[in-house]
């Protein structure tokens, strides 16, 4: 990696739509970062962006690569996108901070990994669920031996009711884009919600996933819209002893979720052979439970206190994105374990399309 090590570091954010009001908290409450430029498209979008973060606004993203005070870009942009923006970035000797998914293929990705090798500078996948206080803990109390050996994870996501003033309003155009896999990558749910909930199944297991099933169901919206929902996924990790993991996405499209962000109600499950976690928040509130609980040996601990916004997972990723270039040290989620969860997220759609289980070892080795 590059050898520089700035007192500060200066971000020009691309693509200033629906999260950037989440990617932006790091940036603004860390004490060395700042965010100095905005790229967008979109006229109105840059105008307000550039207002708000008070930084320059660039319509054209080899002009704001070309700027010396840019040191780093967070690319937050659709995903057909994100590849081409984040290859130009490392040529112009940028840090480049990607969001999930970083790529619509193995290939794709291994273009912008070899790009980020050439320039030597930080390339950190953004995956902020991994970074959310409560998920955080359970893999702390994990690492204490806290459930013993880890025998499966077990992951439920219901995506609630949009639009009854509930979470966020989300524009149609910041959908858009979503609905057509050609520039999501795969499916609006499965495989753009999917990869925190990819990145989740691989997080307290510390051996690799080795084969996938999905089922994936496609229901029509009207409009020529259509939602890859219900959705269950299966897989078995790399290990002697069967361990299973499974990520279950309901349709409960009439649930009334509480959020202050997107109305879905994502749970965690991690049952090992002597002990029990539940993670029971994430954008959603829908219980009033604690965020965390664990069972071992007869006792049932609640951790109430645990920082539990969903925001807090934005900024302490960035931050991670802002730390690791001031250290000098490869970032959570580098261009190793980025490329791991994007397999394993290609490997569920790939079974779906196919009606077969799929191994890590196919995705390997025909790159899709
Ligand atoms: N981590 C999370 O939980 C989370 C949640 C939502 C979105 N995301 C990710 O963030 C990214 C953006 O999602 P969003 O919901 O903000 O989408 P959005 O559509 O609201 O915003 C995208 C922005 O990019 C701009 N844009 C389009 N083409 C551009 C170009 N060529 N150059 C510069 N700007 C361009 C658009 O004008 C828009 O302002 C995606 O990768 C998405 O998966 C992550």
């Amino acid at each position: 990696m590059n050898s520089r090590s700035p007192d500060c570091v200066r971000v020009g954010i691309v693509g200033g739509g629906r999260i950037a009001d989440l990617n932006k908290i790091g940036w603004i409450e860390h004490d060395r970062g700042e965010i100095v430029a905005v790229c967008d498209v979109n006229e109105a979008t840059l105008a307000a962006r550039a207002a708000e973060w008070h930084c320059k606004g660039y319509a054209e993203l080899d002009d704001m690569l070309a700027d010396p005070e840019v040191d780093a870009v967070d690319i937050l942009t659709p995903h057909h996108l994100h590849a081409a923006q984040a290859i130009s970035a490392f040529e112009a000797g940028k840090h480049v901070c990607l969001q999930k998914p970083p790529t619509l293929s193995l290939a794709q990705y291994d273009l912008v990994a070899a790009a980020a090798a050439k320039a030597g500078t930080v390339f950190k996948v953004y995956e902020n669920f991994s970074f959310y206080p409560p998920h955080v803990l359970a893999r702390q109390i994990v690492d204490e031996g806290g459930v013993g050996e880890v025998l499966s994870v077990r992951i439920v996501t219901a995506g609630g009711r949009m639009g009854t003033g509930q979470g966020w309003y989300v524009a149609p155009e910041s959908n858009a884009w979503r609905f057509d896999p050609s520039l999501c990558g795969g499916g609006m749910m499965t495989f753009d919600h999917g990869f925190h909930c990819f990145q989740l199944g691989r997080m307290f297991v510390d051996v690799p996933v080795e084969r996938v099933h999905a089922f994936i169901n496609v229901i029509d919206l009207g409009d020529g819209l259509q939602l890859d929902v219900p959705a269950l996924v299966s897989w078995q990790y790399e290990s002697p002893a069967a361990r299973y993991g499974s990520w279950e996405l309901i349709a409960s499209l009439d649930l009334d979720v509480s959020s202050d962000y997107y109305v879905s109600d994502d749970r965690v499950e991690i049952r090992g052979n002597s002990g029990i976690i539940w993670v029971n928040q994430c954008s959603g509130r829908l219980l009033d439970e604690p965020p965390v609980i664990h069972y071992r040996d007869g006792v049932l601990r609640s951790f109430h206190r645990v920082e539990s916004d969903w925001a807090a997972s934005f900024r302490d990723a960035t931050f991670d994105f802002i730390d690791a270039i001031l250290e000098n040290r490869l970032p959570r989620l580098d261009v190793t374990e980025g490329r791991a969860t994007l397999a394993f997220a290609l490997a569920a759609q790939l079974s779906a399309a196919e009606h077969r289980e799929v191994t890590l070892a196919e995705m390997e080795a025909t790159r899709k």
